[in-house]
């Protein structure tokens, strides 16, 4: 069975979803692995490294008509009119949030299997969690961007020219990349808080060293599969007001918060940065085209407001750390890629609770409980 790993497309975009140690791997249980040349460039992998651990080199077209093309985001246009029925494709195809690219995948007859749906309260999925290795990257690298972008120290400094004292870091969304930002930013020194609209995040994020905000006007949200639910409107407005307060006492924000498959929830309003102390930082992790955890955050830039705070529209931070961030992916898509094969081949069972979590097209058709669900749904909402 031929795998292939396809180069990138999207703009910025530097992961590669194989490394050579992963394409080794899989070449060793049996698998004829292809890679697109030039594919591993951007991650610092070269054609060379790939045709050592055993792998092919070939063009986009070889790759593109391999039985399973892997890759880390969506297939473009071209991509998906070169592919055949009867072909299995796995990446982070945020089905959720784009039902035109499921529908095209359905249209072309191939198996779609979604990095992003893997369902991860089930403990054997645990090694193919892409979100949670990529969030993991994120939630560090925010920090490191703010504390370079702040213009005060984050440790407490006793010097013989003056004492700094430690910067205050809030974390807003205490999931996979909230846990990793607040240890990263203890270990830099600053004295971290944390706020989470799911409650059993408390004792998670004290265990990794921050003091948990607990707000008055918003009860618990938590929804379903361990992640948060969206507030209602009034929730919404509650948690904004009583979080300006919070956010104002701080130097450098973090907002990771997410809920599936809707835009970022707004938890920075324009009131609240009009209260933020100018030189204060903020890392928008949740930054998207349909806006962000933050008032006026733009995906890839630095704003900067009357009032003298930088917000960073940090959009695809596991991109800016492409060879860590390949080398885990590549570990959960090859997780995956053999958890589906025997003797050689794939052998689909949607019987198969893990797999009927992952696979989104199949023969034609959509066939996810959640993406039906949401299409008789239509639209999804804020
Ligand atoms: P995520 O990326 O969907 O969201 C990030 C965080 O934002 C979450 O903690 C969420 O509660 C929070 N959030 C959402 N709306 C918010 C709001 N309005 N205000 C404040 N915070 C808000 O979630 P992530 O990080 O991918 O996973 C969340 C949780 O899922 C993890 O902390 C863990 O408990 C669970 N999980 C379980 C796994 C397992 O059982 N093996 C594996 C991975 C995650």
């Amino acid at each position: 069975m031929k795998v292939s790993v396809v180069k990138e497309t999207a703009s910025g975009e530097r992961r590669v979803a194989l490394v050579p140690e992963t394409a080794g791997k899989l070449r060793a249980a049996g698998l004829d692995v292809l890679v697109e040349s030039g594919a591993g460039d951007a991650a610092w992998f070269t054609d060379d490294n790939y045709a050592e651990a055993g792998a092919g080199i070939v063009g986009r077209d070889e790759a593109l008509a391999a039985d399973v093309v892997l890759s880390v985001g969506k297939p473009d246009e071209a991509a998906i009119a070169a592919l055949r029925p009867g072909q299995t494709v796995i990446g982070l195809l945020a089905p959720l949030t784009d039902a035109a690219l499921t529908a095209s995948l359905a249209k072309a007859g191939v198996t779609a299997l979604s990095m992003d749906m893997i369902p991860r309260t089930i403990p054997r999925a645990q090694p193919m969690d892409a979100l949670s290795s990529q969030a993991n990257i994120a939630g560090y690298k925010a920090v490191l961007l703010g504390a370079a972008e702040y213009d005060r120290f984050f440790p407490l400094l006793i010097t013989a020219a003056g004492t700094a004292r430690p910067a205050k870091v809030l974390v807003l969304g205490a999931g996979v990349a909230g846990l990793q930002a607040i240890g990263t930013a203890r270990r830099l020194g600053a004295v971290v808080s944390a706020y989470d609209v799911r409650p059993e995040a408390k004792t998670e994020a004290e265990s990794v060293g921050a003091s948990f905000i607990e707000l008055t006007s918003v009860g618990p949200a938590s929804g379903e599969g361990g992640y948060a639910r969206a507030l209602t409107e009034e929730e919404r407005q509650a948690q904004q007001e009583e979080l300006a307060d919070h956010i104002a006492r701080h130097d450098v924000v973090i907002t990771t918060a997410q809920v599936p498959g809707r835009r970022p929830p707004l938890l920075i309003t324009e009131d609240a940065l009009k209260r933020m102390a100018a030189g204060s930082v903020i890392v928008d992790m949740g930054s998207s085209p349909l806006g962000g955890n933050v008032a006026g955050s733009v995906p890839g830039e630095h704003v900067v407001t009357e009032n003298g705070v930088t917000i960073i529209g940090a959009a695809n931070l596991p991109s800016t750390m492409p060879a860590a961030a390949s080398a885990m992916y590549a570990r959960n898509i090859s997780a995956l890629l053999l958890y589906l094969v025997k003797d050689g081949e794939l052998a689909i069972d949607t019987d198969d609770e893990l797999q009927a979590g992952v696979i989104i097209t199949r023969n034609g058709e959509i066939v996810h409980p959640a993406l039906v669900k949401a299409a008789d749904q239509g639209p999804a909402q804020a």
